[in-house]
């Protein structure tokens, strides 16, 4: 990878994602932000034009292949080059399996698993071409599993498995880490549609880390380019206050 390096990152309207966003581009980097929302990535462009680094968008869908290849190609004609893939966008619905939708399911596994399958096949030529970096984001949900959010661990725990295939295919073409945070201090629980685990799980997420806390982390993989690879980190809200 050679400097400035351009990151696509998906989810990039608002929580972890505009917050790694924006980091990256105040500390030089290109940023081609991917999301459906246009007037959240428009806001996004305004607060970063006057950073060191550069901010463009494209408002799309990871459940759209042709979304994905659009957005890649106009990364590619705007920056030059795609260097960081950060397939961010995620979704989780609470709710016990016997109380599950199967329209909450198939979303969530169209959006956390095959979006990020998506997400890389539109990116994974540039990637490699620039021996690369794809930084997944995972979730502690990878490695544990949590009542009343089974499918949504089993999204996670499939990022993991993507990482890993990733890491064993392209070793010596592209740098796989994964950041598995903990709850975080963003809108992601409105999602839930079941209003007693939405109330039960708000203070959670309330007290959660700060999305910043997960951008630095970010950074600093990043920056570790040429000195070795965070392959996994682990990242968790600081409850001793
Ligand atoms: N918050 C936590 O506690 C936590 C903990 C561990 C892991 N994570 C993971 O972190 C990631 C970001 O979550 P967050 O907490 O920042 O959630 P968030 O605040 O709800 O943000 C989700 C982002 O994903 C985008 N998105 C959702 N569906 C999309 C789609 N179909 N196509 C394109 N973009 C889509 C949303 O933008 P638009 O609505 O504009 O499309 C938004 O920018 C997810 O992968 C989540 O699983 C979160």
């Amino acid at each position: 990878m050679k400097k400035p390096y351009t990151v696509f990152i998906t989810g990039a309207s608002e929580g972890i994602g505009a917050s790694i966003a924006k980091t990256l581009c105040s500390n030089g980097l290109n940023v081609f932000a991917f999301a459906r929302r246009e007037a959240k990535l428009h806001d996004l462009k305004t607060s970063c034009s006057n950073m060191s680094g550069n901010l463009d968008f494209f408002a799309g869908d990871v459940t759209s292949n042709d979304d994905l290849q659009k957005a890649s190609n106009l990364c590619l004609s705007r920056f030059g080059n795609l260097d960081i893939l950060i397939p961010n966008a995620g979704i989780g619905f609470f709710n016990p399996l016997h109380k599950g939708s199967i329209k909450e399911w198939e979303l969530m596994v169209d959006v956390n698993v095959t979006g990020v399958l998506r997400t890389i096949h539109a990116t994974l030529p540039h990637l490699v071409k620039s021996e690369g970096h794809i930084i997944n984001i995972g979730s502690v949900a990878a490695r544990n599993i949590f009542p009343n959010s089974g499918v949504y661990c089993a999204t996670k725990h499939a990022v993991l498995a993507i990482s890993e295939s990733l890491k064993i295919e392209f070793a010596d073409r592209l740098a796989i880490t994964t950041i598995n945070p903990g709850s975080v201090d963003t809108a992601f629980i409105e999602n839930t549609n079941n209003e007693e685990l939405k109330a039960k799980y708000k203070p959670t997420f309330a007290s959660g880390m700060n999305p910043e806390f997960i951008a630095k982390a970010v950074l600093q993989a990043i920056e570790a380019n040429g000195s070795g690879i965070y392959s996994e980190i682990t990242l968790r809200p600081d409850r001793r206050k």
